[in-house]
């Protein structure tokens, strides 16, 4: 009904405008005065976070690009190899586990089938599992051995967003407090880390209230597109699978979202005069070598005629010159990037969806959750 979308005309657009609140109730509560971590609420023994040598996350859809997210901080913080894998492909491949792998279950719905045989199949080999879930009691933290749950709320339109920023904001968490209990991150850094994370909220907000505009009014040149590349590099790699992923899930557009640095090995044969191009690019401060390589894939495209939309931050000194279009985030450190990088493109599949008289809420042949194989 129109009063449980809170005014919204569309859950899926109440959901994106709850994305701050998302990240800011998932951080809640998980740290002392200190700034220490504290996730007492997970009933593992410190000493068996200390044992974890790998970490296994399995996922399906957009919680697997949360994941994906989560390997470039996690590995960076913690020193120890993230995979990130399908749940459906996992479980049918032998995977390699021990009594020391974490393997780490995310789930919005917590009732994904394949997800559930996969921690089902990790723990019948001794490895433990730990869900990242918003739903409180559903089938996949019952089944685990520990549970952090994300306090994004319920999350009604089939299509996940708010979910998404509230998972990278829990592996985060964990990730920051296996670096406190191995000792692998200074206090200091940790504190900043997490200060960082309470920063992002207003930041995500005003991507919300500052780009609105400019994004509709790009879905209404785009709005006879008939497909769309999305490309990232480093932690804007998966940002670029759920941008695409949105569009094709609501807006029946075809779309691929790929690495940066794979364009010259296929992508760039599907340029010609026109295809939009979405690129996020990273930020260019600390003379990030990224940075450039994304500006210079962005010229490449634009050589061939590409029409380029272009997530930025604020005061990147290149980031318009071959862009056509640029959605401007606001500077934060880089592993956090993808909270703010993610919402322009939300926002943007929203607007194409409706533009097309499409239920956003309720795309066809999709459903909230797989609850089958
Ligand atoms: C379905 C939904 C997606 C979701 C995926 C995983 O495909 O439509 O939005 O990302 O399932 O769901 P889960 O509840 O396990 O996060």
């Amino acid at each position: 009904s129109a009063a449980e979308k809170g005014g919204w005309d569309s859950f899926m657009d109440k959901e994106i405008h709850e994305d701050p609140a998302a990240v800011s109730n998932t951080l809640l509560g998980r740290y002392d005065e200190s700034g220490d971590l504290d996730l007492d609420e997970v009933h593992i023994d410190e000493e068996v976070f200390r044992q974890i040598d790998k970490i296994i996350v399995v996922a399906c859809g957009t919680a697997s690009y949360a994941g994906l997210v989560a390997k470039y901080a996690i590995e960076h913080w913690v020193r120890i190899p993230v995979e990130v894998e399908l749940a459906h492909e996992f479980r049918y491949r032998d995977p390699i586990l021990t009594p020391r792998t974490l393997v780490v279950a995310i789930s919005q719905s917590g009732e994904t089938m394949d997800t559930l045989m996969a921690l089902r199949h990790a723990r019948e080999q001794g490895s433990r599992v730990l869900a990242i879930c918003n739903t409180q009691g559903s089938t996949i933290p019952r089944e685990s051995d520990a549970v952090l749950y994300t306090h994004a709320g319920p999350e009604v339109a089939v299509a996940s967003t708010k979910a998404f920023l509230a998972q990278i904001v829990a592996a985060y968490l964990l990730g920051l407090y296996l670096a406190q209990v191995k000792g692998t991150m200074y206090r200091d850094e940790i504190h900043q880390t997490i200060d960082s994370l309470k920063a992002m909220p207003a930041k995500i907000q005003k991507v919300l209230d500052g780009q609105a505009e400019v994004i509709s009014q790009t879905a209404e040149r785009m709005s006879k597109a008939r497909s769309f590349l999305f490309l990232g590099r480093h932690v804007g790699y998966p940002v670029a699978l759920e941008g695409a992923l949105k569009l094709k899930e609501i807006a029946y557009i075809f779309t691929e979202g790929f690495a940066a640095g794979e364009l010259k090995h296929g992508p760039i044969a599907l340029v010609e005069p026109g295809e939009p191009v979405v690129v996020i690019v990273p930020s260019a401060r600390g003379r990030n070598v990224l940075h450039d390589k994304v500006i210079s894939a962005i010229e490449e495209v634009k050589a061939r005629g590409a029409f380029t939309i272009v997530v930025a931050e604020e005061g990147d000194p290149d980031a318009d010159r071959y862009a056509d279009v640029v959605f401007w985030r606001p500077p934060c450190p880089t592993l956090l990037s993808p909270l703010v990088d993610v919402v322009p493109l939300q926002l943007f599949a929203l607007d194409m969806a409706r533009l097309k008289g499409l239920d956003v809420d309720k795309p066809r042949n999709l459903a909230k959750s797989v609850t089958v194989e």
